[in-house]
């Protein structure tokens, strides 16, 4: 007999067609499909990226994850969530979880692999990669991430500006991710740690998707005019340091 096993699906930056194989033919035969959002009635991301290729007897439930910072009442949810999806595969069903991007970087998937491994060991799990925003992002402005001996950062928002200095000492290019509102604040700090005025700065808002907003400019343009269309949750912004 098999263990009871969960997939989790990295549906790539929001283009369907930038899913794999893989993850289209676990979706097509998924008995229940878990995709997360942030509160009730709010549609999930990663849902919309499968939607063509759902299977019309599959049920799909939306799990909340809500944005708050109390880690005990995140903690709980997490739990919670959890116990919902095991549930369901020692029902038998065929489960898959999805998320955006690859699962492996800054996504709810990470909390639920925990709770398994700590509280569920008897569930087998398989993940499946998908394309993160950071590379289907470089592949759209044509810009390598990383080239030679260069060191490279990646910032979830920023939260933390004293390690931001120091990644920005060290790194040759500084990827931002989350909440597009940071990323205004953290000019200065690149001014001040190594990055040159003509540096490039790349933004972006829903890659790969039909309302992707793309822009190239330089480090000091922003010190003088900060940007102000950055406010979206799905904003991505790519920092150069110039040689
Ligand atoms: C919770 S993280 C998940 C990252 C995801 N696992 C990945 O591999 O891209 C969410 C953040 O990823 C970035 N992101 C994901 N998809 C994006 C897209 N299509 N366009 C712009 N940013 C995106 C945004 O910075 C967003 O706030």
């Amino acid at each position: 007999m098999t263990n009871p096993k969960l997939y989790c699906i990295g549906c790539g930056p929001g283009d369907p067609d930038l899913l794999t194989l893989k993850a289209i033919n676990i979706i097509k035969n998924a008995d229940i499909i878990y995709t997360p959002t942030a509160r009730e009635g709010k549609p999930s991301v990663a849902l919309s990226i499968v939607e063509k290729f759902l299977n019309k007897d599959t049920v799909i439930h939306q799990l909340i994850f809500p944005m708050i910072k109390d880690f005990n009442n995140l903690k709980e949810n997490w739990k919670n969530n959890t116990i919902e999806i095991t549930n369901s595969i020692r029902e038998g069903k065929k489960t898959v979880y999805l998320t955006v991007g690859d699962p492996s970087l800054y996504s709810t998937w990470i909390y639920i692999y925990k709770e398994i491994i700590k509280e569920h060991k008897d569930i087998e799990v398989e993940i499946v990669p998908g394309i993160t925003s950071i590379f289907s992002f470089s592949a759209e402005i044509k810009t390598p991430i990383g080239e030679g001996e260069e060191i490279i950062g990646i910032i979830p928002a920023c939260y933390n500006l004293d390690r931001l200095k120091i990644a920005a000492q060290c790194c040759d290019t500084l990827v931002f991710l989350k909440d597009g509102r940071h990323f205004n604040n953290v000019i200065e700090i690149l001014m001040n740690s190594g990055f040159p005025e003509d540096s490039d700065i790349f933004i972006a808002q829903d890659v790969s998707t039909n309302s992707e907003a793309l822009q190239k400019r330089k480090l000091s343009e922003i010190s003088r005019n900060p940007n102000e269309n950055n406010d979206k949750y799905f904003s991505i912004m790519i920092a150069k340091k110039k040689k």
